[in-house]
């Protein structure tokens, strides 16, 4: 596995790949990489020729006070890591590489209004206009077939993929199931910031959520009340929460007789970290809307 910085690196080993037929994939990632990044990984080398994994901490996705500056970045660790999952290439762009222009002068992206201003985007402003921003950097400077991108991070997932569309990329973008702890705590680089008695209790958003699905699709339980439950249950545990939604799978608006398919996503404190986790609802009969 070959690790590159630069812009001119990235173009003339993709164009070469391209130029003999090979298909590409993406794992864009921000490091400190996990059992959760490296099934991307392994995915994408399942469905194409060399898989390129970026790992870049983006500033322009942090909002204030958020966790820029102490996000754990273990890039000797990550480097073993991905050459061990078979990744043919490793790119790790600075900022001059990303944003040559700078960040005051950088062009910034708009994420969908609809998308990227309802949950994570209402808590976190501007959060996902930052992502797009650099993903579609990203996907200029590789020019991939396809990118992966993790269930964990559902909202994210759909953000990309309209952004993708909608600027007619031509990009498959794949998604791959979130990967958990024994416990189910979904995996995410912030898990580290919790103590050992924490990462236990966190355990909870995940065991609570699966409550709430099995309640809406099992037993056709309103999806308000059930939000609602699972709300009050996380704070019972000392966990407050910032929401708990129950949302259509394909566009996160409100449940509505049209939809199909639901979930149920949720961010919640354990301590000083913030915790997302998302699951689908199966339904075993109609939902009840
Ligand atoms: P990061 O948090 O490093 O995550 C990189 C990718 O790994 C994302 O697609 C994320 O959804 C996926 N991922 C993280 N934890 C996972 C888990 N437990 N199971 C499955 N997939 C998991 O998400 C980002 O970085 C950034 O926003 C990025 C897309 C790289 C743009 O900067």
């Amino acid at each position: 596995m070959q690790q590159i910085e630069s812009r001119e690196q990235v173009h003339s080993i993709t164009r070469r790949w391209r130029r003999e037929g090979l298909r590409i994939a993406l794992v864009p990632t921000m490091g400190n990489l996990h059992a959760g990044h490296l099934a991307l990984v392994e995915a994408a080398r399942q469905a194409a020729d060399r898989v390129v994994t970026s790992i870049y901490v983006n500033p322009t996705q942090f909002g204030e006070g958020e966790d820029f500056a102490s996000y754990p970045r273990t890039l000797d660790a990550d480097r073993e890591s991905l050459r061990q999952a078979g990744c043919d290439l490793l790119f790790v762009p600075d900022h001059s590489i990303m944003y040559p222009a700078g960040l005051d002068d950088a062009v910034r992206i708009c994420a969908t209004p609809s998308l990227a201003g309802v949950l994570e985007g209402e808590r976190r402003p501007g959060h996902f206009d930052g992502v797009v921003s650099v993903v579609a950097r990203l996907f200029n400077l590789v020019g991939p077939d396809c990118a992966y991108f993790g269930e964990k991070d559902y909202q994210q997932l759909l953000v990309i993929r309209q952004m993708a569309g909608d600027l007619g990329y031509g990009i498959r973008i794949e998604s791959v199931p979130t990967v958990r702890e024994s416990s189910g705590l979904a995996m995410s680089s912030r898990n580290n910031y919790l103590q050992p008695a924490q990462k236990e209790a966190a355990a909870a958003l995940n065991q609570t959520l699966m409550e709430a699905a099995a309640k809406v699709g099992r037993e056709a339980v309103d999806p308000g009340l059930a939000e609602r439950e699972a709300e009050a249950h996380l704070l019972s545990l000392g966990m407050p929460v910032d929401y708990v939604a129950i949302r259509r799978s394909d566009n996160l608006a409100k449940p509505d007789d049209e939809c199909v398919s639901l979930r149920v996503l949720a961010a919640a404190w354990c301590g000083q970290t913030r915790l997302i986790d998302n699951v689908e609802i199966k339904s075993v009969g109609i939902l009840p809307l």
